[in-house]
């Protein structure tokens, strides 16, 4: 990476203001349901602290779109991060106002503080220069650690940068070595998997990476637009009818760069959208007037997986069917154990295929996996991510 990163800076004694991407699951109880973020933030925060630095963190959680709401608070994150440094992280009453300020000034090194949701102020989102310099009065140097934000020029993402010295921390580093790594330099065959709800979400990322891979795997409620496309009716399924020629030329695209565009051969469909409804698998050519698709089929999982063992170098992006439903996690349970046991680097980007990794207890399996769901996304299209663009070259 050409970003400095807090190796290249002096800490001891400084004030360094930390923004980290907590935007982390909770249920209705407010209790957290995936720590992940948090804990992939540890690093840096121990660097700085053993380095004699007193660490600020902040960080959004959800959207509370510039008002001050309780149920967005992050509260359940301080309480978190001092149960896993062992150390009380004082959670300041606000963000940069009176609260903070006071905590920012009475502490001392080797202590960490965490401002209240970054979302609370309404110049956040607007990348405001009068909040951004708020956010740089804190601190003596300012970190990007929040990878998953990255792909947002807010505040205390990029703003903040034109104020402090601005570097990356540790999470950002491993994210930018692992997704560009196998970007650039795949060992071979590098094939990627790609699911979703969408086309025009994965338009993109389906573009960019048919420069790269050698086979594409498609999965997911897109692949039914892709069906469409090739003059199949597809029942009740999610399908894009405007996105049908797109489809159809992605496809086409695949065949002039000697790509081999998979899609699924068979497929789960449902009666209705419920956990436990009547559910049947069928080709992809015979989906039934009035149902629904929800998922690869048992051929398609043996395809894939099949396929997969060849592989040198994968990406997955994306849950192959509804795996929030039991019944419609089949396919990507199964793609997750096929490829947990293959040897390659194994890059998941993040988001709903990360969490679906974790909920099979295979997260170990895998070479990295990405806090990004949006940022991760952006960088595998090849977008500049501002968070990043705003540190110092090395
Ligand atoms: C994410 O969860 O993708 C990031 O935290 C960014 O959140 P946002 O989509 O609300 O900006």
């Amino acid at each position: 990476m050409n970003k400095k990163t807090v190796r290249d800076i002096d800490v001891k004694n400084k004030k360094v203001l930390v923004r980290c991407d907590f935007n982390v699951p909770y249920d209705e109880n407010r209790v957290i349901t995936d720590n992940r973020r948090i804990v992939a933030a540890l690093p840096t925060i121990k660097y700085l602290l053993e380095n004699n630095a007193s660490v600020i963190l902040c960080s959004h959680l959800g959207r509370p779109k510039g008002e001050v709401k309780p149920e967005f608070s992050l509260n359940i994150v301080a309480d978190e991060l001092s149960r896993l440094l062992g150390q009380e992280v004082k959670l300041a009453g606000d963000v940069v106002g009176e609260s903070a300020q006071k905590l920012a000034s009475e502490m001392k090194n080797g202590e960490v503080i965490l401002l209240e949701n970054v979302r609370y102020e309404p110049g956040e989102e607007k990348n405001d220069p009068e909040l951004s310099k708020k956010f740089a009065s804190l601190a003596e140097l300012y970190v990007n650690d929040a990878f998953g934000t990255a792909h947002r020029a807010h505040s205390s993402t990029t703003g903040v940068a034109d104020f402090l010295p601005a570097v990356s921390g540790f999470l950002i580093e491993k994210e930018l070595k692992f997704l560009g790594e196998s970007l650039e330099n795949p060992e071979r065959p590098f094939m990627a998997i790609l699911g979703g709800r969408k086309v025009s979400d994965k338009i993109g990322v389906i573009e960019s990476l048919l420069e790269k891979v050698d086979v594409l795997m498609i999965g997911g409620a897109m692949a039914y637009t892709f069906f469409k496309s090739m003059g199949y009716t597809v029942g009740n399924s999610i399908c894009e009818d405007d996105k049908v020629d797109l489809a159809r030329s992605l496809m086409e695209k695949a065949k002039e760069k000697g790509v081999k565009f998979m899609l699924p051969v068979d497929t789960k469909v449902g009666k209705e959208f419920k956990p436990d409804t009547e559910s049947k698998v069928v080709k992809y050519t015979e989906i039934p007037d009035g149902w629904e698709g929800f998922d690869i089929g048992t051929e398609t999982i043996a395809l894939y997986s099949e396929e997969l063992k060849k592989a040198k170098t994968v990406i997955w992006n994306g849950p192959v069917g509804l795996f929030e439903f039991d019944q419609f996690a089949v396919g990507t349970n199964s793609i997750a154990r096929a490829l947990a046991d293959v040897d390659a680097v194994k890059i998941i980007g993040g988001g709903d295929s990360a969490a679906a990794v974790e909920k099979a207890g295979l997260a170990e399996k895998f070479t990295h996996i990405s806090t990004g769901g949006g940022a991760s996304l952006e960088f595998l299209e090849g977008k500049k991510l501002p968070g990043i663009e705003a540190l110092q070259d090395k």
